[in-house]
């Protein structure tokens, strides 16, 4: 089975897509499109396969973002000027349970990156940030995320890439 990654289509079949968090799944499924296609805030990015090309296996989305300098730890903005970050927002990345542990989840991240990479060279943005399920720390925490301190102690963690550093892995 060879999996592609592409932007959401109208068609794509998303009703069955269950990854085990409800607000995950109801993103795709009532508000993904219409984000995208008539709302311009937020593109997503789905996995399928080449047997079934519409049957949505994972997706992401990528949305811009700005954040005061100030929120982020001083040791990754050092140097930076006084203005707000410009920065790409990961806002959602989810794989269906049946697809779990496949390697999809590290597609996905992977062409996020990609895309933010071929961003940043045409628009000034310095890093990827997102807002990820504390049970998911470790996993975002294998490409690079770290944790941004000061935020509530519960719910979502923001986490910071700096775009410099996915350019650099890359490169080797
Ligand atoms: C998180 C998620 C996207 C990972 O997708 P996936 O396709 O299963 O991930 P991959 O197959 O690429 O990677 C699996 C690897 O990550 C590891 N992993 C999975 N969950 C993890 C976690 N919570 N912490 C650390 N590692 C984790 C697995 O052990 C596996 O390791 P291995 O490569 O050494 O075998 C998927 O589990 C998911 O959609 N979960 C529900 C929605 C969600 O939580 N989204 C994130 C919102 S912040």
């Amino acid at each position: 089975m060879a999996i592609f990654i592409r932007r959401l289509e109208e068609h794509d079949e998303v009703a069955g897509f269950n990854c085990g968090d409800d607000p995950l799944n109801h993103y795709l499924q009532r508000h993904a499109w219409t984000n995208q296609q008539k709302m311009s805030i937020g593109v997503s990015y789905v996995a399928v396969d080449d047997v079934a090309p519409h049957a949505v296996l994972g997706y992401f989305t990528l949305a811009m973002a700005s954040v005061p300098r100030d929120a982020f730890p001083k040791k990754y903005v050092r140097g930076l000027p006084p203005y707000d970050l410009p920065l790409i927002l990961l806002a959602r990345l989810a794989v269906d349970q049946r697809f779990a542990g496949r390697g999809i989840g590290h597609a996905l991240i992977s062409e996020a990156f990609r895309i933010s990479l071929r961003v940043a060279d045409e628009v000034g943005c310095r890093a990827i940030v997102t807002d990820a399920y504390r049970d998911r720390l470790a996993w975002y925490a294998r490409y690079g995320f770290v944790p941004v301190e000061g935020g509530a102690p519960t719910g979502p963690q923001r986490m910071f890439l700096d775009l410099r550093t996915v350019r650099e892995a890359f490169r080797r």
